[in-house]
């Protein structure tokens, strides 16, 4: 039976079933089944029972924020006098693109209410254990796997204890003790009770068991004249801490590394209106510079006209015609890898009209072509600022790894991406490529070349497949930096 992940849903569905569970008193999920239930037995309620606001955007999303993979957070708040700061700390999350569900202990019921959590989750607050709503279908165990990562703030001393011991008799410790997701804890309390000879046993298993903590910091306490260890972190902090562990930092490999790319393909004008062109689409070059970025790199991106949207983070200079290709690469050095991706014309038209060319009674006029710059070799051949590591493309439709291996030679490249173009492989334009990487064998004989061809991928998989081994071989042998 295929499972329904509520958050991958559209915005505007979502806000519907907000709305609705919200009228009903229901969660979300409840909602959902009530509605097929409803369906299945033929009594649906109109699909608008009312009418649908805007989204609500309780914070505004930053462009980085909006580009973040969704994620949940069960947040259990404790009975603290720290629980109003769990009511920012709602906020700071779901300004990160985090849904948050709330949990409530009785003893947090005194110091914040279900309503003012529930207004700035967008979400039905959870407080009882035995709910004869949320139980039907056992509410605390979807609450406790139904995440991505479970939130404790304030963690009292009571909580934590509880947890060490394994306890499970009300909501928040039922929900601990039944998870099978990492656990964030920002203790907050006295700092006679953090130093409690029990708390630091308590804590000290807590640890053991895997459960990470935050804070508590130094500071004053709410008591009057009281200050020491045990101020819950800011909420700011805490929603660092989750989102850490929701979306651990990549790996970086080529963080310092500056890589120049080149995509897509030349026009080369024939006249003001005409030109010359490729079947190139860019999306294998403009995948390998996001692969890049994604990798750490400093990206510079020299693409010919694509309908491809610029990759985030990469500095793109788009160009016309091989002259200008050539021109901003050269503009571009130093580089450490420079990676040449784009569909060159070999070709262009020497006696380029400066008006648009007219039909005659002479008949056609006659195109000369000339050769245009060589963009590879040039870069290959270069005595200063040649780039450490400099990566070609063969695009052949025939005869593919004899002419790859010709052109490594005759170019002077490290490696050549050789790809069979011819069209009933529909690489030209589509998605998926199949690729042979060709380098100079490291302490063969001279001349010799290794041929390692992948299995055919998207062009994204390539893309990483290629910065992969990019970043292996910067590794192995690290480059003079770009000067
Ligand atoms: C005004 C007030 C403030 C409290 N603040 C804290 C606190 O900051 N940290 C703590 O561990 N307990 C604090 N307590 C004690 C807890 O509320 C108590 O231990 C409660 O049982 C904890 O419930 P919980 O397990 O649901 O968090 C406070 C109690 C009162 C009356």
């Amino acid at each position: 039976m295929a499972s329904l992940t509520i958050r991958k849903l559209d915005e505007s569905v979502k806000t519907y079933l907000r709305l609705r569970s919200a009228k009903n008193r229901r969660s979300v999920e409840e909602e959902v089944r009530v509605i097929l239930r409803e369906l299945i037995e033929g009594r649906e309620e109109p699909l608008t029972p009312f009418a649908v606001p805007p989204a609500p955007s309780p914070a505004p999303t930053s462009p980085r924020a909006s580009a973040l993979p969704e994620a949940s957070v069960t947040l259990i708040i404790g009975g603290g006098i720290a629980a109003y700061k769990s009511l920012d700390l709602i906020r700071r999350l779901k300004e990160r693109r985090v849904e948050v569900r709330c949990v409530l202990t009785k003893a947090a019921e005194q110091f914040v209410t279900p309503l003012a959590a529930s207004a700035l989750s967008h979400e039905r607050v959870y407080t009882d254990l035995f709910d004869p709503q949320s139980e039907f279908d056992a509410g605390h165990i979807r609450l406790a796997r139904d995440c991505d990562l479970i939130v404790v703030a304030p963690a009292t001393a009571d909580l934590m204890a509880k947890m060490a011991n394994g306890h499970a008799d009300d909501l928040a410790s039922a929900i601990l003790l039944a998870t099978n997701r990492k656990i964030l804890l920002a203790p907050a309390m006295n700092p006679l009770m953090w130093n409690n000879a029990a708390t630091r046993r308590n804590v000290a298993q807590l640890q053991r068991d895997g459960v990470v903590l935050i804070g508590p910091n130094a500071g004053e306490m709410a008591e009057a004249g009281e200050a020491g260890v045990g101020r819950m972190s800011e909420a700011i902090e805490i929603a660092t801490a989750a989102e850490r562990l929701l979306r651990p930092p990549l790996p970086r490999p080529l963080a310092g590394k500056r890589v120049l790319i080149t995509a897509g393909p030349t026009h080369e004008p024939i006249d003001p209106v005409r030109y010359i062109a490729n079947r190139s689409s860019g999306k294998q070059g403009f995948a390998i510079a996001a692969a890049a970025q994604a990798a750490g790199a400093e990206v510079i991106l020299v693409s010919g006209p694509v309908d491809l949207d610029d990759p985030d983070g990469v500095n793109v200079k788009h160009v016309e015609s091989a002259r200008q290709m050539l021109e901003h690469v050269q503009a571009s050095l130093p580089v450490d890898i420079a990676i040449f991706a784009a569909a060159v014309a070999d070709w262009r038209v020497a006696n380029e009209g400066e008006q648009k060319l007219k039909k005659t009674s002479a008949g056609m006029p006659p195109l000369q072509l000339v050769e245009n710059p060589d963009i590879l070799a040039t870069i290959s051949k270069l005595r200063d600022k040649r780039p450490p590591l400099v990566i070609g493309f063969a695009a052949e439709t025939e005869h593919l790894i004899d002419n790859a291996k010709a052109k490594l030679a005759r170019k002077g490249c490290d490696w050549i991406v050789a790809n069979d173009v011819s069209p009933a492989t529909g690489v030209m334009g589509g998605d998926r490529n199949t690729v042979h990487l060709l380098s100079r064998k490291s302490g063969g004989e001279d001349g010799e070349i290794a041929v390692d061809s992948w299995p055919v991928m998207t062009k994204e998989q390539v893309a990483i497949e290629l910065i992969a081994h990019v970043a292996k071989s910067v590794a192995d042998n690290p480059l003079e930096p770009a000067s």
